[in-house]
């Protein structure tokens, strides 16, 4: 009996589902959540059907504080051993930082921030014990890019969230467990149009829009070999790259092309 299972945050739409289809194709039972307790169902039906996996799903909040603890109860209850954790939750706060009520900025860090490590920090125990397990975070290619005019703090949290990646395998690899940070460029997702940026992402050329069930696949590869780091796309690796080399000051120029509005100074 196959009792390989995957969590997966942010399973109803986008690289989260295509990260679920891409885990099932590989024999991995899975257990999906985000909000949306219907497209869940549906999906669960589809994905089981499509590929002879068993999947569940739970409807939760990742902004409400009890979130992580009700996904790890609801998993531990029904038996299911996560091996792999796959934090992928996740949208962008539509708005100038100034306009915005502060308890939309603490939602935010908590889905993209708290959430992530609340969910780590419960399933890393059973993964330790079984001296065996695989982290995965859907941060971005923002976490190496300069400060966006667009986004306040959706470059912070990604930095923030490759960081704490790094630290998980420096403190875990040697026991069994390993984290990659996923950094995705621009993905044909819901994302721009749910976190109300969808202007931002009809301006950028299209061969740097990629598909997510591309992002999806190189995302699991890297995951499953217990890569540190992944950069899904050729083209976004040349483009991490040069962030790492080009002084921030000298991207503004290109910026302009490559990511319309993200980098102009508001003054
Ligand atoms: N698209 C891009 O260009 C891009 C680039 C780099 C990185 N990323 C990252 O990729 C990840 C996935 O985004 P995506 O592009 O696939 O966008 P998406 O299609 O909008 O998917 C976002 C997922 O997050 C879930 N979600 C949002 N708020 C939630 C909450 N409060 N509690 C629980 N689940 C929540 C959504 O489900 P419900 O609405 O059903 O809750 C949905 O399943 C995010 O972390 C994003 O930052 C995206």
């Amino acid at each position: 009996m196959n009792s390989k299972y995957a969590l997966i945050t942010g399973a109803s739409s986008g690289i989260g589902l295509e990260i679920a289809k891409s885990l099932a194709k590989r024999n991995f039972n899975l257990v999906l959540t985000s909000r949306s307790e219907e497209t869940l169902k549906e999906l669960s039906r589809e994905i089981s059907k499509n590929f002879s996996v068993k999947v569940d799903f739970i409807s939760s909040d990742l902004s409400k504080k009890e979130a992580p603890k009700q996904l790890y109860d609801f998993c531990k209850n029904k038996g299911y051993q996560i091996e792999i954790l796959v934090n992928n939750a996740g949208f962008a706060i539509p708005g100038s930082f100034d306009q915005t009520p502060m308890e939309e900025e603490e939602r935010f860090i908590r889905v993209l921030g708290i959430a992530v490590i609340s969910l780590c920090k419960q399933f890393i125990k059973d993964m330790l014990e079984r001296g065996r397990g695989r982290i995965m975070i859907i941060s971005s290619v923002a976490a190496f890019a300069p400060p966006s005019s667009i986004q306040t703090l959706y470059g912070p949290i990604k930095t923030f969230m490759n960081r704490f990646s790094e630290g998980l395998n420096l403190n875990y690899n040697h026991k069994g467990i390993t984290s990659t940070a996923v950094c995705p460029g621009y993905t044909i997702t819901n994302f721009h149009t749910a976190s109300g940026v969808q202007n931002e992402m009809d301006s950028v050329p299209s061969f740097m829009k990629k598909e997510a069930k591309q992002v999806a696949e190189e995302a699991v590869k890297a995951t499953l070999k217990g890569k540190k780091i992944c950069v899904p796309s050729i083209t976004f690796k040349v483009i991490v790259f040069l962030l790492k080399i080009i002084p921030h000051g000298l991207f503004s120029l290109v910026s302009g092309f490559l990511a319309p509005g993200r980098y102009q100074k508001n003054s």
